[in-house]
């Protein structure tokens, strides 16, 4: 977008003048109203090409914000942790993820945005402080779980959710 603009910027620049004309060979009155159309839609072009870009990316382009994604895990992941968030899982999640994650819940051939898979080793590849502020935020039409569950119940599902997919790396990632 900023080349967009500044091409713009250039055109109508009575300093810039020298350097327009010698770039442009065609200097009739009306070039300059002609370049503006065909610029206008080159931005258009480009912004739309982005949009796209990012749609085709579909399900994974929820991204927890850095800072959130550092957040450590207060939790320890113990069968008891696990346990609670098991139950948690199904009476906030379980509608729309399905029993075991894969986004199969009664609720969610219904909704307008197919649940996340929790059952993708990718979901490795996120901290679980990340998996909490997807919780605590919500995307619709995730719901928010803010207010539903404390923040100790959030990591309480965080572990459990940590089960549900394979860890494909030896090692979970910290950071
Ligand atoms: C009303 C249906 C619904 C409920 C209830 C729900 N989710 Fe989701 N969830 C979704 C949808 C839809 C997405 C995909 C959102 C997106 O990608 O923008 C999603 C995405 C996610 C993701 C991100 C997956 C990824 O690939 O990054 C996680 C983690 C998640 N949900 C966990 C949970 C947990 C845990 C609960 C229960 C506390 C829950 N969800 C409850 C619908 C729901």
């Amino acid at each position: 977008m900023g080349r967009c603009f500044s091409a713009f910027g250039e055109n109508f620049e009575p300093g810039n003048a020298q350097a327009v004309n010698a770039s442009s060979k065609p200097k009739s009155s009306f070039a300059p109203p002609v370049l503006v159309l065909l610029l206008a839609m080159g931005c258009y072009g480009l912004v739309f090409i982005k949009a796209q870009e990012a749609s085709k990316n579909g399900t994974n382009i929820w991204t927890a914000p850095a800072r959130a994604a550092r957040k450590e895990n207060p939790t320890p992941v113990d069968d008891k942790s696990r346990a609670r968030g098991r139950e948690l899982f199904t009476v906030g999640c379980l509608p729309c993820h399905g029993p075991s994650g894969r986004g199969d819940g009664p609720a969610a051939a219904s909704l307008e945005r197919k649940p996340g898979n929790l059952t993708d080793p990718k979901m490795w590849q996120q901290t679980d402080g990340a998996i909490f502020w997807k919780i605590s935020e919500g995307n619709a039409p995730m719901p928010s779980f803010q207010e539903a569950f404390s923040e100790e119940q959030r990591w309480d599902i965080v572990n459990y959710v940590r089960t549900l997919a394979p860890n494909e790396t030896a090692n979970k990632p910290t950071k």
